[in-house]
């Protein structure tokens, strides 16, 4: 028997009221995700940096900003996908989060996902890569390339910080989130013609 899903308030609530790691200490807010709750393609970063635990929204600096163009490339907007961490607290001075972390909070990102149910799922970085696929392989190896995590497409690419950090990476970004865009695009006109054929009878 399937769970039911659980709505993305009643998620959030519980977030809120969650204790399980020190991180709830240390922070402004709660950055738990935004962006639309019905969306095809749901973007998995690692954790809120200063600027979104101050906000309370995930990428709103400068790899926000960065993410938004590439976004662009495929296609899409803010406002048609929906945005998410591993991490819904910042760690302090933006360490990367511990395996306990990680452990304590994904089940509030298992949730998000089920709830949202996405066609694709797009993992920036090592941390969502490896928690989404359930793999020790880094990015470096995985990324414009679609992988499958039960029935979710998953197409993994580098940290937008990465990003901005080697520039060298850039070309990849951009040729990686184009790609998406083809991806996307064939997966509707597959949708469109499934629609077709069983409407001709
Ligand atoms: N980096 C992330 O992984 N997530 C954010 O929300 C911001 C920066």
């Amino acid at each position: 028997m399937h769970k039911p899903h659980i709505p993305l308030e009643e998620l959030e609530h519980k977030a809120e009221a969650c204790r399980a790691c020190p991180l709830y200490e240390g922070r402004t807010n709660l950055v738990f995700g935004v962006g639309d709750p019905h969306a095809r393609v749901m973007i998995i970063g690692e954790a809120p940096g200063k600027n979104e635990d101050l906000q309370g929204e995930p990428f709103v600096g400068a790899a926000g900003k960065y993410l938004n163009e590439l976004l662009g490339y495929a296609g899409l907007t803010r406002d048609k996908v929906y945005i998410a961490n591993v991490l819904k607290c910042r760690p302090p001075g933006n360490r990367n989060p511990r395996p306990e972390e990680i452990e304590v909070c994904t089940p509030f990102l298992r949730e998000q996902t089920r709830t949202i149910d996405p066609v694709f799922i797009v993992t920036l970085g090592n941390f969502s890569t490896r928690f989404i696929l359930k793999t020790d392989q880094g990015i470096t190896g995985l990324h414009g390339r679609v992988q499958q995590a039960g029935h979710f497409k998953v197409f993994p690419v580098f940290h937008p910080a990465a990003a901005l950090y080697d520039r060298s990476k850039q070309d990849l970004m951009k040729e990686d989130f184009t790609k998406l865009g083809q991806l996307l695009q064939a997966a509707s006109a597959h949708a469109d013609s499934d629609v077709d054929t069983s409407t001709q009878d």
